[in-house]
């Protein structure tokens, strides 16, 4: 709006992608049955396919291809839809919650910005999650090479407790705001919120205790946790993440990679076996389609020990080996 053409309007996600519950958030997740109940209510949004190798990939497609393949359904969608009123294109680098921490491939961020750029689209990529150092850099992005034109951060943003998020963007869209109207047209009544201060301690603390470098060590060390422990257990199809975001996906059948059934609430009950155990983990339900398929979300603190990522591996074969 600030610099013309004014149609761009529309907005184009990943399917059972989630980036919030108000909303402007809620209409571009893409994961279906949180939008279900509201759907009335929400903005039309594209949903493209998401970077998800584990069941996405091809038999026969290198994964470099497969990343060029699924970011090319960006353009197309572009096109779809004419690409002058197109405003911008969201994703999350990791998706967390309904996908437990799953990465795109190698190249595929990189396609998706070279479209962005080529239509003059804006990126907008939600870290609100994956980022503030959780996948052992500060943005999740920096890994896969890119930088976006607008991020979201919160969570880590408070260390965890305080409730507080933001919005970051580039040099260009805030000159254009500043010399065109001069107003950012968005204030609520805590846009003055103190707590920004507290904010500012976490971003120091993170970077004078070199808790980034923390994250990476300890990332690895419960990666090589998670495959020593899980690796050949007949019901995790897939074990991913970076840094101390990790996931793991539960399959009844490893060679098809068959879910369980979804009647049997397989992530609830991992949930509440490993809450009995002494691990708070975010397993969750409907990975594939919003409906099938089960994962289980770990993002312990950056300051965990060695002592403690054993034991967090133990409780969570405990509920495991309880539930399945
Ligand atoms: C990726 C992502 N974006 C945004 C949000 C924020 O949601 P809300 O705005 O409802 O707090 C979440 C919350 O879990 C999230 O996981």
């Amino acid at each position: 709006m600030e610099i013309g053409p004014p149609d761009r309007h529309r907005v184009i996600a990943r399917q059972q992608s989630y980036h919030g519950n108000t909303l402007g958030a809620l209409a571009v997740g893409g994961n279906a049955w949180r939008r279900a109940k509201f759907a009335p209510l929400l903005v039309e949004t594209s949903h493209v396919s998401l970077c998800y190798e584990y069941r996405g990939r091809a038999e026969g497609e290198t994964s470099f291809d497969y990343g060029q393949r699924v970011a090319d359904e960006l353009a197309t969608e572009i096109e779809r839809l004419g690409p002058e009123t197109v405003m911008a294109f969201i994703a999350e680098p990791l998706v967390g919650v309904t996908l437990g921490a799953v990465s795109a491939v190698e190249g595929y961020f990189k396609r998706i910005r070279e479209i962005c750029d080529r239509y003059g689209v804006l990126l907008i990529l939600d870290e609100v999650m994956c980022g503030m150092g959780r996948t052992g850099s500060f943005f999740a992005c920096e890994q896969d090479g890119v930088a976006p034109d607008i991020v979201t951060i919160a969570k880590g943003l408070g260390a965890g407790y305080q409730p507080i998020g933001a919005m970051l963007c580039s040099a260009r869209i805030f000159d254009a705001i500043a010399g065109g109207s001069g107003f950012f047209q968005h204030e609520h009544t805590y846009m003055g919120y103190p707590m920004a201060a507290a904010a500012r301690a976490v971003v120091k603390t993170i970077d004078e205790r070199g808790l980034i470098a923390r994250v990476k060590a300890q990332g690895e060390k419960l990666d090589a946790a998670l495959r020593d422990a899980f690796a050949q257990h007949p019901h995790v199809g897939d074990i991913r993440g970076r840094g101390l975001f990790r996931g793991v996906e539960l399959v009844s059948d490893r060679a098809s990679k068959e879910p369980f059934d979804p009647e049997l609430g397989v992530a609830a009950r991992v949930k509440k076996a490993a809450f009995a155990a002494g691990l708070i983990c975010y397993p969750m339900g409907g990975t594939i389609n919003g409906r099938r398929g089960d994962h289980i979300l770990l993002a312990p603190p950056f300051i965990i020990s060695d002592d403690q990522i054993g034991k967090l591996v133990d409780k969570l074969g405990t509920a495991l080996a309880d539930v399945v």
